[in-house]
């Protein structure tokens, strides 16, 4: 991710369809996203990515290594105009960049309980459910249940042989 993603980025995660699916769910001034950018992109072990299809970017990437070690979070989300399956695809090329270029050991995700198909996607890519956290996020106005989800490398190299056949 580039300053001129900027736009973009802060675009779609203000549309109401990503949004929704956030743990912070207000919508993001262009000074806020600024600041966060700028922040962000000098942290070590902080990845900001931007995904592409046939050169058009429609998916945005945050990788972000535990005190810069081997074992990484993940959060992403794609542009509102994205095909379905974009999600899969992201996903497949998210996890050769963590495991063969940056040889990461471990990346771990968290899905809010009613996003469904972030829930589906991740099981689709071969992590495991290795936790359920109960009402750990409140919205203002009740508690949902959070998925811990993790993959690890050997786990990877295992599933993508399966998933590209
Ligand atoms: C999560 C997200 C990246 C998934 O992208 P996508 O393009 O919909 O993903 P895919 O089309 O590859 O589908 C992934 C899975 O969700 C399923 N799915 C698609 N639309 C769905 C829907 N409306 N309801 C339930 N499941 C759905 C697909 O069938 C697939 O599951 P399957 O492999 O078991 O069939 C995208 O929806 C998004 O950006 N959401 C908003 C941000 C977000 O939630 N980020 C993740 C935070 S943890």
């Amino acid at each position: 991710m580039q300053a001129d993603d900027l736009d973009n980025v802060r675009e779609w995660r203000n549309h109401p369809d990503v949004r929704r699916y956030m743990y912070t769910q207000h919508e993001i001034s262009p000074d806020e996203h600024h600041q966060w950018f700028m922040r962000a992109s000098q942290a070590p072990g902080t990845h900001l990515l931007i995904f592409e299809q046939n050169g058009v970017a429609c998916g945005f990437v945050n990788i972000t290594q535990v005190k810069q070690g081997p074992i990484a979070d993940w959060s992403f989300h794609l542009a509102p105009f994205a095909q379905k399956g974009t999600g899969f695809q992201l996903g497949c090329a998210v996890l050769g960049h963590v495991f063969d270029h940056l040889t990461l050991h471990k990346l771990c995700g968290e899905a809010l309980a009613f996003n469904e198909r972030s829930i589906r996607l991740h099981r689709r890519l071969s992590f495991y459910q290795e936790g359920l956290l109960r009402d750990q996020h409140f919205d203002g106005v009740r508690y949902h249940d959070v998925h811990r989800f993790g993959i690890l490398a050997s786990d990877w190299l295992k599933a993508r042989e399966a998933l590209a056949q």
